[in-house]
């Protein structure tokens, strides 16, 4: 999971200071705290913290500010959601099993108006018929799934393109 490259032009601003808005949130849905001792065989041996540390180099590479999150609690993600309306540019999350059941996150996400990158470690369409469904589907911009951890890399890859249409909207 090494990542490459130069820190991005625009940097400096949007890593701010302490207090500068978060510009991209991860959410890790349940159980996800246990990669890398969770059936390695379909989720892989890379640990929560390794991703989350990926990303937060990564986004220092693009210049983006990253938060991550993890929870098992479906209040606690729809509360974090919450707190990210207005604060965040862009949510990337793996809602876990939540995916296939949670109502209460997708109307988090809409009503926060979070551009939003779905991304699962696991091909779910190669799995059971119950992991087919998503939530969320119909209301993100877009799903990265079956890549490993590394489907959180592209998806901050995603959301650093989406915060540059979003600049590029409203300068026009
Ligand atoms: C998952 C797929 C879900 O079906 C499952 O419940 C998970 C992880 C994935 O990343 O592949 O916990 O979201």
């Amino acid at each position: 999971m090494a990542t490459t490259g130069k820190a991005g032009a625009d940097g400096a601003a949007a890593n701010g200071g302490p207090g500068a808005p978060v510009a991209v949130l991860v959410i890790h849905g349940p159980n996800l705290n246990l990669l890398g001792q969770r059936e390695p065989e379909i989720y892989g041996r890379t640990r929560l913290g390794d991703i989350d540390r990926a990303l937060k180099q990564l986004g220092r590479e693009l210049g983006l500010k990253v938060e991550t999150f993890q929870s098992n609690s479906e209040g606690a993600i729809v509360d974090r959601i919450q707190r990210a309306r207005g604060r965040a540019r862009v949510l990337v999350i793996n809602p876990a099993a939540y995916t296939h059941t949670s109502i209460a996150i997708r109307d988090a996400i809409t009503a926060c108006d979070l551009p939003t990158v779905e991304v699962h470690l696991s091909n779910v369409y190669a799995r059971e018929a119950f992991r087919h469904h998503s939530t969320i589907a119909g209301i993100v911009v877009g799903r990265i799934m079956g890549f490993g951890a590394e489907g959180y890399l592209l998806a901050l890859r995603a959301a650093k393109r989406l915060i540059e249409t979003q600049r590029a909207a409203a300068s026009a």
